[in-house]
This record gives structure tokens, C-alpha cells and sequence, in this order.
């Protein structure tokens, strides 16, 4: 096939190596990164004199209408011309003649790349935190119904103390903070324009990249050229931003698939967010939070495969960074569906708040309250007042009730110290709601926890 640029090397490939070198397949994708870079490019080469302001004038209007052909399914993409750079400028050339071939004086595709790519990154980065901020909404709202929600908080899988649903919620919104956090403070670090970099080592022509970086809403322009056209850290850590991201939301799906069996039924997924088995005729699946679990997996691979092609690379640009879009790519993709689908599956919910509460009668989960009590009342070491109590859950399970539920004689029993105001301790609502300790789940401090989420979310650009 024809090529736009066939110096050393000569006008025909075979078209074996047309298929495997290309990335045009993929790298279509970044075309308006590409047109938005190469008229910020042409720009500044007009105000810096390298162009005349005719063909300024026609380069411009050319790509725009390639961006329009594209953007209608017009544009005839050839796999020869391998990637979207030559796809675009070759196109140009034949459109407009000799001003397209001025185009990409003191350019490089190596510093084009890096532009096209990382302007999709910054993009992204944006998509993807409005996206988190409205799940945030989301789980804000729904916890602000179930700041008295009684459930069993858990270690190790076991009941452990009371917790209002609230407070669970305002885990994830926690988690969700800190990767909002992370969106921003990337976006920030590369927030830097690489183009003008050339191939390597910069250009002998008079350019003015401060002036390209503004064009495009970078703060300024990176500063070591040969760093700029190999560098991928942008795209890991939108990687790593989006790993920790489905990490958070796998947590969070593995507890709607939990509550959501029979034997919990804390929560019923909606069915407009269900699905159901082709032969049971019975079931209703949680398939939304399970493939978001599932999901985690090939951004993790996309995390690692990016890191495995950049390490031992010499510098500068190598072929093998080709290889950096398409798992990023799929991550944008796979994480930006996904916090959609969590939102919409966490809105349509229905909360059971009274399985809820008859959980927390399992597992004593006042036996700590009870020792504290022992502690403080009859002035007791804390090792003693832990054998204690936990001679009075042997009783309560032999009778066959919940700690809680107990009558202060059969108590007294055990220990003839504990006094009536006893049952006030061993309370449920009471035993959560003296963990007013600051970021405790009594449901005073949730409902500050909640009012401090919303006030940062009420601050957020
Ligand atoms: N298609 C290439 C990529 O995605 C663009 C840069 C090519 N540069 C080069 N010197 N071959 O990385």
C-alpha cells in the first residue's frame, strides 16, 4: 500500500506487516484528541510565522471536516496508513495540498501520541469523576433514609456489633472519596502538554509550546523532552485510579450479592436491575453486582499488562508503547458502565430494615457492652469482665436467646454484682448508640459523618 511518509524505508509494506503494525483499529478512537492537538499545533506555528495564515485558515477548515466525516461514519479508514495520525494528516494533504504537508513541521508522532492519548486521559479522568460524585449522591441519599437502620456490623464475616445501615453506606462513600481524591490529584500532575517535544530531543524551529499548552488548557509544557515522548505515567495511574476504583466497587457488590440471598434478604435488587435463570423458573439473580466483581479482573490485567510493556524500555519512544491504549481504553470503558449501573442498581434497591434488625439478635452483639459495663460499674479489670461476659453468652446460648434479650435475674446468676440498669447496656440501639466516639456508628455521629460528606461534595469543582 501506498504510504503518506516512505523515507528511508520504501512506499510498500506487505500487507502482513500493514496488520500487525497498525493501530488504527483502536487508535480511531483518539481522532478528535488528534484534530484538537493538530489545531492547537498549527496555531501556534501561525503565530510563530512557520505558517501563513491562508494555510492556517485551510488546515483548519479541512480538519474539521475530516473530524465531521468521522464523526458521521464517512471517513474511509485504510488499515496501510497504520495509525490516526497519518490516517488524518494524509487525508489533509490531499484536501488541502502543500499546506497539509507543513502540518507537522516540528512535530513528531511520538510527541503527537503522547498528546492525543493523555488528552484523552485528562477527558476521561473528568467522565469519570462527575460519575463517582453522582453515585456518592446516590449512596448519600440513601443512607440519609437509614441513619436508625439497625444491622450487624461484621468482622470476619461473623456479627460482631450493632451499626446503623447509614454508617455501612458512608464506608463506600469514604472509599469513593478517596478515589475522587485520586482523579484529581493525576488529572493535576498531568496536566502538562507534550507536544513540541518532536521526536526526542525537541526542534530547531522557533516554537512556542507555552503557547500550545495554553491552546489546549494544559498549565504549562512538560519540561524534559526526551522524558515526554516515553512517558506513559499518566496512563497508569488512570489504571491504578480505576483498579482501586472497581476494588472498592467489588467490595461493595460482593455485599449486595450477600444481602441479597435468602439468607440475609437485607436488600431486594430491583428487578429492572435482576435477571433471571433460564431454567429456574424461581430466581431472580443478582448479575449486576456479580459482573461488576467479575470486572475487577481485566482492569487489574489492563494495570499490569501497561506496567509489564513500559518496564526495561530504553529511552525514548518504542513500538511496545503502542500497546498502552487498548487496555486503557477498556478500563475507561468497563468503569465508566459500571459506576453507572451501580448508581442506578443502588437507587431501585429495597432495604428490608426489619431483617435487619432480627439479624442483630445474633451473636450477642452487646457482649462488649456488657464487659464495659462490668468494667465501669463494679469497677472490674477488664480481663475479668471479659471471662465474665463471656460465661453469661454460654447461659444465653444454652436458653436459647440473644444476650440482649435476657432477664436481669438469670444475670444475676453469674454475677451478683450487675444491677438492673444493666438492661439498658445490653440494649441493641443503646449498645450502637454509645459509639458516639468521633467516626463511631452512633446515629448523632452518622448523621455528622453525612453532613461532612455532603459538605465536601458541595465543594467539589
Ligand atoms: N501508532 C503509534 C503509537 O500508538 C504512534 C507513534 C508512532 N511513532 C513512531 N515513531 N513509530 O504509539
Amino acid at each position: 500500500m501506498a504510504k503518506l511518509a516512505s523515507g528511508r524505508v520504501g512506499a510498500k509494506s506487505s500487507e502482513l506487516l500493514d496488520l500487525f503494525n497498525a493501530s488504527l483499529p483502536f487508535d480511531q478512537k483518539l481522532y478528535q484528541e488528534d484534530i484538537e492537538g493538530s489545531m492547537a499545533h498549527a496555531t501556534m506555528l501561525a503565530a510563530q510565522g512557520i505558517l501563513n495564515q491562508d494555510e492556517l485558515a485551510s488546515i483548519k477548515d479541512g480538519l474539521i471536516q475530516i473530524k465531521d466525516e468521522i464523526a458521521e461514519g464517512k471517513f474511509v479508514f485504510k488499515i496501510a496508513d497504520e495509525d490516526i495520525h497519518m490516517a488524518i494528516e494524509k487525508k489533509l494533504t490531499e484536501m488541502i495540498g502543500d499546506a497539509g504537508k507543513k502540518l507537522h513541521t516540528a512535530r513528531s508522532r511520538n510527541d503527537q501520541v503522547a498528546l492525543d492519548f493523555r488528552l484523552y486521559v485528562q477527558k476521561n479522568t473528568l467522565v469519570l469523576k462527575a460519575l463517582l460524585v453522582s453515585l456518592e449522591k446516590e449512596l448519600l441519599t440513601v443512607a440519609s433514609y437509614h441513619t436508625e437502620s439497625m444491622l450487624p456490623g461484621m468482622t470476619h464475616l461473623q456479627h460482631a456489633q450493632p451499626i446503623n445501615f447509614a454508617y455501612h453506606l458512608l464506608a463506600y462513600v469514604s472509599m469513593f472519596k478517596r478515589d475522587i481524591e485520586r482523579f484529581d490529584s493525576s488529572y493535576e500532575r498531568n496536566n502538562i502538554s507534550p507536544i513540541g517535544c518532536a521526536a526526542l530531543a525537541g526542534t530547531p524551529h522557533k516554537i512556542d509550546r507555552f503557547l500550545t499548552a495554553k491552546e489546549l488548557g494544559f498549565k504549562e509544557p512538560t519540561v524534559n523532552c526526551l522524558d515526554t515522548v516515553s512517558d506513559r505515567d499518566f496512563a497508569l495511574e488512570i489504571l491504578f485510579n480505576i483498579a482501586t476504583l472497581m476494588t472498592h466497587i467489588s467490595r461493595l457488590s460482593e455485599e449486595l450479592v450477600l444481602w441479597s440471598s435468602s439468607e440475609f434478604s437485607f436488600i431486594s435488587l430491583s428487578d429492572e436491575y435482576s435477571t433471571s435463570s433460564s431454567i429456574m423458573p424461581q430466581k431472580k439473580n443478582p448479575d449486576v453486582p456479580e459482573l461488576l466483581r467479575g470486572k475487577t479482573g481485566r482492569v487489574y490485567g489492563n494495570l499490569i499488562s501497561l506496567l509489564t510493556v513500559l518496564k526495561g524500555l530504553p529511552l525514548a519512544y518504542n513500538k511496545d508503547m503502542q500497546e498502552d491504549k487498548e487496555g486503557v481504553f477498556d478500563s475507561v470503558e468497563t468503569a465508566k458502565i459500571s459506576l453507572e449501573i451501580l448508581r442506578e442498581a443502588i437507587k431501585t434497591m429495597t432495604v428490608n430494615i426489619s431483617r435487619m434488625e432480627e439479624a442483630c439478635k445474633i451473636g450477642h452483639l452487646s457482649a462488649t457492652d456488657l464487659a464495659d459495663y462490668l468494667v465501669e460499674k463494679c469497677d472490674m479489670p477488664f480481663r475479668d469482665a471479659y471471662k465474665i461476659t463471656g460465661s453469661i453468652v454460654v447461659q444465653a446460648e444454652k436458653s436459647g436467646v440473644d444476650l440482649s434479650e435476657m432477664s436481669i435475674e438469670e444475670l444475676k446468676v453469674v454475677d451478683s454484682r450487675i444491677e438492673e440498669d444493666v438492661l439498658t447496656f445490653l440494649n441493641l440501639r443503646n449498645s450502637m448508640n454509645a459509639r458516639a466516639s468521633h467516626g463511631g456508628t452512633a446515629t448523632e455521629e452518622t448523621v455528622k459523618q453525612m453532613a461532612y460528606y455532603i459538605e465536601w461534595i458541595k465543594g467539589l469543582s
